[in-house]
């Protein structure tokens, strides 16, 4: 089977062609309650007859090796071989979850993502991280193991209301600072809503598919994807284990992305004026997570699970310039909690 990502109409026929094959032995369909409600609809045409559904209940605090374990189980009973695939359809936490499930399921059967998010039709499924969350830490278990095929159809982002669009957003802002200020200007000047968002999801793919295809185990520039996301996963991770705080993940990015660029003016990377051009852009789309000044120590104390870290340095990407990541720059503790009341002290 070819890796590969297909964008666009030809997407799910392009599924369909490669679940024909004779190299196929039976497929199953990963979903949850909201994809297997709204998706599934739109999917059930390119699938074989004879697909199995096996459905998860909906949210990041079903990203849990106990979902993983119902995956397995309906494997087991339906006796799926290794010749079986595994239709991954949903958002990031369906298509982390089921990569690592069938990662997993006697040694590994084959998977392909069909993602329904734009957060995870931009990030998660293309670059082959899959994973569970465990102890309250995001990803905590899982393995670099890359999909048959990623089938990316924006029709599926009809399907989604606009915070979780905006979700998805913050990983195209994140691309846009790390690798391509030409296209932070352009956006940040058209506003974040669009008609047709396959250019955006386009451009965010090839951007993501050239740093993995150079660091596809993120040794080292594969870093740079990780901009917003020390702060970010630590203030998810902080939420997630307060009912009724939740935030969601790009949410909690775009948080990141301010609290980071401003470690970056701190460190001598960033202007000011370019601090002021992020978070003007960032507060037009999203509103202010809610915590107070007392939170911020333990809040940042979580950036010390992050798993770009080596020892007790938390090594964090920040901006040298808007478009230009630069990853490995150690942090402290302190420096994040400051940042963190910095994003408190900011108007809403
Ligand atoms: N989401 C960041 C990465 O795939 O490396």
């Amino acid at each position: 089977m070819e890796n590969s990502v297909i964008i666009g109409s030809e997407a799910l026929p392009a599924l369909t062609a490669l679940l024909a094959s004779p190299a196929v032995s039976r497929v199953f369909v990963l979903a949850d309650g909201n994809t297997a409600r709204q998706c599934l609809p739109l999917l059930r045409p390119h699938l074989p007859a004879d697909y199995k559904l096996i459905e998860i209940p909906a949210g990041e605090e079903y990203k849990t090796l106990a979902s993983c374990d119902t995956v397995w189980c309906v494997l087991t009973e339906e006796r799926a071989d290794r010749h079986a695939v595994l239709v991954n359809l949903g958002g990031g936490v369906v298509t982390d979850l089921g990569g690592f499930a069938a990662a997993l399921y006697k040694r590994g059967i084959r998977f392909v993502q069909v993602p329904t998010t734009l957060l995870a039709q931009v990030d998660a499924s293309v670059g082959g991280k899959t994973g569970v969350d465990f102890q309250g830490f995001k990803n905590q278990l899982g393995v670099f193991q890359e999909p048959a095929g990623v089938f990316i159809d924006p029709q599926f982002l009809l399907t989604l209301d606009p915070r979780q669009l905006k979700s998805g957003y913050a990983e195209v802002v994140k691309h846009w600072l790390i690798a391509d200020a030409e296209a932070f200007d352009t956006n940040r000047r058209l506003g974040w809503l669009t008609d047709d968002w396959t250019p955006i999801i386009r451009e965010s793919v090839a951007l993501k598919q050239r740093i993995v295809a150079a660091d596809p185990f993120e040794t080292g520039l594969r870093k740079l994807l990780n901009f917003g996301h020390t702060v970010g996963h630590a203030l998810e991770s902080y939420l997630l284990l307060q009912p009724g705080r939740e935030a969601l993940h790009g949410e909690a990015v775009a948080a990141g992305i301010v609290c980071e660029s401003w470690l970056s003016v701190q460190h001598g990377l960033l202007t000011a004026e370019e601090l002021d051009k992020i978070e003007t852009f960032v507060f037009s789309v999203f509103a202010k997570i809610s915590f107070v000044s007392m939170e911020t120590e333990a809040i940042a104390e979580l950036a010390l699970q992050d798993k770009k870290n080596s020892g007790a340095t938390i090594n964090c990407t920040l901006l040298q310039g808007i478009g230009r990541g630069v990853f490995n720059q150690p942090v402290t503790v302190a420096e994040i909690a400051e940042s963190l009341r910095y994003y408190h002290r900011l108007p809403s």
